[in-house]
């Protein structure tokens, strides 16, 4: 996720760049940078860091009053997050600059086409191949160039791109990735979101997916791929400012629940080979590195440790490797036992925690390959590991991680397959059923979403519950344990996460009426054990809710209350199943009258001890 920003008209596309960039500063904050076209050339001044230290760098710097340009706040996704990777970048003429939000997935194709050719790269970025396809079609229109780079590009992209040649116009594209086009008076723009220009113009229009617009200050004409014009939809933003940096949510962290289908359908982006079967390149370990291992410790905090928790499952059903789980704090103190054949997986999103990086270092310290997994590119967590798998979740504002964690899931599943891959530890059946299962999410996700609100009205009569247990088992049982942790952070309420056959152990002498008792029942292997767990509970007294998959009726008759998610593969199902759970503690907080995006005696990354 990366902001970017467009204008052309008749002010200081400077004075309006800057702000509108400040707007977008949540897509991401690695870096930014601005271009302003003239017809001696283009102007592009960029920096690794926030907005605010780019305009430290603007305010030393004459710049022309140039009135077409654009504009780009970075969140990493493909090289570190470097001034040199910031965008705008640039042909090799200096006279083509893009901005762009997405991953292109044939890039290391187009790349090595172009390098062919004779065009030099200055960057590490994906984007840059961009600027010089367009290079190449300098004969054409910029409106036609763009089109045809359209075409040859593979994954997801919003560009905005401006041309020497043509000073007064600006073009932007999309698929996959958000354009909305702001249509003033004598002046246009383009966006990622709508508040980079709210303040200018109401009146705005989406950009749909494989669509160019060409702006320039008194036109907006659209056209497919092949050049036919499409009708420019226009609407009027009602929203205020603040309620539009949250793309209309009430928080950020609604919003985010709301990302989840993006965020998974962009941590699968470009991770299968043509044969649909999943290829981590990106990860730089060989098979040989891989068949070596004997042994795996998965280590993490807080909701990333119910991420390793999954993986656990994962990795033993899928790879038969001997896997253990420690939270961070617990690993750096009990000299565990590894050596050059462990495989260490850290889990971080913020690849900043404390005890994770010391987890990892201790790792490193006794030979073991470690790998990352984080949201964010160039961590310390993606600096120190052997190899890095992003999960490209995009910035997660709100203090409760939500999107964060399900992409962590579904990169930590690509991750099982790929080593039962180089292991050749699963049969092709196996692999490609949960393949297509994981390839299902985004859309899966999109109709758990659908479900909140019935979800709302269970909060709603829970809103003064003071009990709730969370309980499942194998699969279920960190869905549980992740469920109850939003519950406790955000709405400050007891809540106890807890594998369900461990009840009868001592805990089941707390459940009484008044009490909740969440079930997750969506793991085959369990889920019948599941269901005489919680018959155990609603004859004590507790009240039963329970997620469970679509179809299964005999979980029915053990609930008060059940939310059915579409049926997936087992482990697979832990990405849908955490979904009601989310929405769960965010309604029953925000009943309660909490903030949640910033809930009390919480930092988003803890980098202490
Ligand atoms: O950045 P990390 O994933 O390493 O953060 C780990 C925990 O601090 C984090 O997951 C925390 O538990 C969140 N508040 C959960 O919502």
């Amino acid at each position: 996720m990366c902001g970017i920003v467009g204008y052309v008209g008749s002010r200081s596309a400077l004075d309006l760049l800057v702000p509108g960039l400040e707007r977008l500063e949540y897509r991401g904050y690695d870096s930014a940078g601005v271009a302003l076209a003239e017809p001696e050339g283009i102007r592009i001044v960029r920096k690794a860091g926030r907005i605010a230290d780019l305009e430290r760098v603007l305010q030393g710097e004459p710049m022309p009053a140039a009135t077409v340009g654009m504009g780009h706040t970075r969140w990493a996704t493909h090289g570190a997050p470097t001034t040199s990777n910031a965008h705008p970048h640039r042909d090799c003429t200096g006279r083509v600059a893009v901005v762009h939000n997405g991953i292109i997935e044939n890039w290391a194709e187009l790349k090595a086409e172009l390098v062919g050719n004779g065009h030099v790269f200055a960057s590490d970025t994906d984007t840059e191949v961009v600027a010089h396809l367009v290079e190449e079609l300098a004969d054409l229109p910029l409106e036609e160039a763009v089109r045809q780079v359209m075409r040859r590009a593979e994954g997801a992209l919003a560009l905005v791109v401006i041309r020497a040649d043509e000073p007064d116009v600006v073009v932007g594209a999309r698929r996959g990735s958000p354009l909305v086009v702001g249509l003033g008076e004598g002046e246009n723009f383009l966006a990622s979101d709508i508040p980079a220009f709210l303040a200018y113009t109401r009146r705005m229009a989406v950009l749909e997916d494989d669509r160019v617009v060409r702006l320039d200050a008194d036109t907006a004409t659209i056209t497919d791929l092949d050049g036919n014009p499409v009708a420019v939809q226009e609407r009027h933003v009602e929203w205020d400012l603040e309620a539009a940096e949250k793309g209309g949510y009430p928080t950020f962290m609604l919003k985010e629940i709301y990302e989840q289908p993006q965020a998974i359908a962009d941590t699968l982006r470009g991770r299968f080979d043509q044969a649909g079967r999943v290829r981590l390149r990106e990860l730089e370990l060989s098979d040989d590195v891989l068949r070596a291992v004997d042994k795996v410790f998965v280590v993490a905090c807080g909701t990333s440790y119910h991420a390793a928790m999954m993986a656990k499952y994962a990795i033993e059903r899928w790879t038969r490797l001997p896997t253990e789980i420690d939270i961070a704090s617990e690993f750096r103190y009990r000299d565990p036992v590894l050596d050059d054949r462990t495989l260490v997986i850290g889990i971080s999103q913020s690849g900043e925690t404390a005890d994770t990086l010391a987890a990892i270092r201790y790792a490193k310290a006794q030979g073991s390959v470690v790998v990352g997994v984080s949201n964010v590119v160039d961590s310390s967590l993606a600096r120190e590991a052997d190899a890095v798998l992003y999960t490209r979740a995009g910035p997660e504002i709100g203090v409760a991680a939500t999107k964060t964690f399900t992409t962590q899931l579904v990169a930590l599943q690509l991750f099982g397959l790929h080593l039962a891959r180089a292991r050749g530890s699963l049969d092709d059946g196996a692999i490609e059923l949960l393949t297509s299962g994981i390839r299902a999410l985004p859309d899966q996700v999109r109709r758990v979403l659908e479900l909140d609100g019935e979800i709302a009205e269970m909060a709603s009569r829970w809103a003064g519950t003071r009990d709730f247990f969370f309980l499942g088992r194998s699969g279920d049982f960190p869905v549980a344990m992740e469920g109850a942790l939003k519950l406790k952070e955000i709405a400050y309420v007891r809540a106890e996460g807890y594998p369900a056959g461990e009840m009868k152990h001592g805990p089941i002498a707390l459940i009484e009426p008044g009490v909740v008792v969440v079930g997750v029942a969506t793991d085959s292997h369990v889920r019948q054990k599941t269901f005489a767990n919680m018959e155990e509970m609603r004859a004590r007294g507790g009240e039963i809710f329970m997620v469970v998959e679509e179809g299964d009726e005999a979980a029915r008759k053990v609930a008060d209350h059940a939310i059915a998610v579409p049926a997936a593969p087992d482990l697979v199902c832990t990405v849908t199943a955490v979904v009601p759970l989310q929405l769960l503690a965010y309604h029953i907080a925000t009943e309660r009258g909490f903030d949640v995006d910033k809930p009390r005696n919480l930092a988003k990354t803890v980098t202490v001890e």
